[in-house]
């Protein structure tokens, strides 16, 4: 695991090193599912709340990397449909870390030309959360750097379920007929369009579940499991994995191009 000294000592790197010595594109699109925020805490004899206020300035370092390597769309899972059953207290720091996140950060992200997306269910959150998030997409609307999609109240089989919703009413509305309904159409109803499917969904602190992220768009991606928790990813965790995205020989279900 990454020491806390080694995490200090790394934002001296040159700013724009590439992740790794070949010509290798980087991915257009990474995803995260940042986990690990509690059990960094519990090493340290911390409150679950100190892994997660962590995990924020984590955040805030993806993002930095994101950009510095090349990466297009960043998607970060901040918290998901399943995460209100956490203790009321848990889930109340959580609403409070992202509510902080954008009024500290907005303005930043904004000049750095950040272009914020959010993806999940607005109907549940409360209109001061809800009136945060649209702020950050409005305000970052016409920005043409990194795109970075918050996944936030997001569950990969409820965004499906939302879609389907959409295109019903379409169909309902006659302005879309049923056999009109493929995979593109499928993906348009999706919450934020425009969108690439990620290329890699990396997953911090060694655990190997999908936790219904990205369910839909995930159909061809690499998985890349690093053994950090979240709160010690850097940028050299970030190219790490990117690198190993790199090894991996994508098929898409045809044959590889190694085989010629
Ligand atoms: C998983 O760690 C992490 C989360 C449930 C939420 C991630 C949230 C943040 C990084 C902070 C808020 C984000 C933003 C964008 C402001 P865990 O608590 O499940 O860790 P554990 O598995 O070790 O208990």
């Amino acid at each position: 695991m990454i020491s806390d000294s080694q995490t200090v000592a790394r934002p001296s790197a040159p700013p724009v090193a590439p992740a790794r010595l070949t010509s290798s594109p980087p991915p257009a699109h990474v995803a995260i599912i940042m986990d690990g925020n509690g059990r960094w805490a519990a090493r340290r004899g911390l409150p679950r709340v100190e892994g997660h206020r962590r995990g924020v300035e984590a955040v805030r370092r993806a993002v930095r990397a994101a950009t510095e390597l090349g990466v297009r769309y960043l998607t970060i899972y901040a918290f998901s449909s399943e995460n209100w059953r956490r203790p009321a207290a848990e889930v109340s720091d959580l609403m409070g870390l992202l509510k902080l996140f954008v009024r500290r950060d907005l303005a930043e992200l904004d000049a750095a030309n950040v272009r914020v997306r959010i993806i999940g269910d607005r109907q549940g959150l409360s209109s001061d959360i809800a009136g945060l998030l649209t702020e950050a997409e409005e305000r970052t609307c016409r920005n043409t750097g990194l795109t970075l999609v918050i996944a936030f109240n997001y569950g990969g089989r409820q965004e499906i379920v939302r879609a389907a919703r959409r295109l019903a009413e379409a169909v309902a509305a006659g302005r879309l007929r049923p056999e009109e309904i493929d995979a593109e159409a499928v993906t348009g109803a999706l919450d934020a369009t425009g969108i690439p499917d990620p290329d890699v969904v990396i997953r911090t602190s060694g655990e190997q579940r999908l936790s219904n992220f990205l369910t839909w768009q995930t159909a061809y991606a690499e998985y890349v499991v690093l053994p950090e928790f979240w709160p010690d990813f850097d940028r050299a965790a970030f190219a790490a994995a990117i690198d190993e995205y790199h090894r991996r020989d994508r098929r898409f279900g045809g044959l590889s191009e190694k085989a010629g």
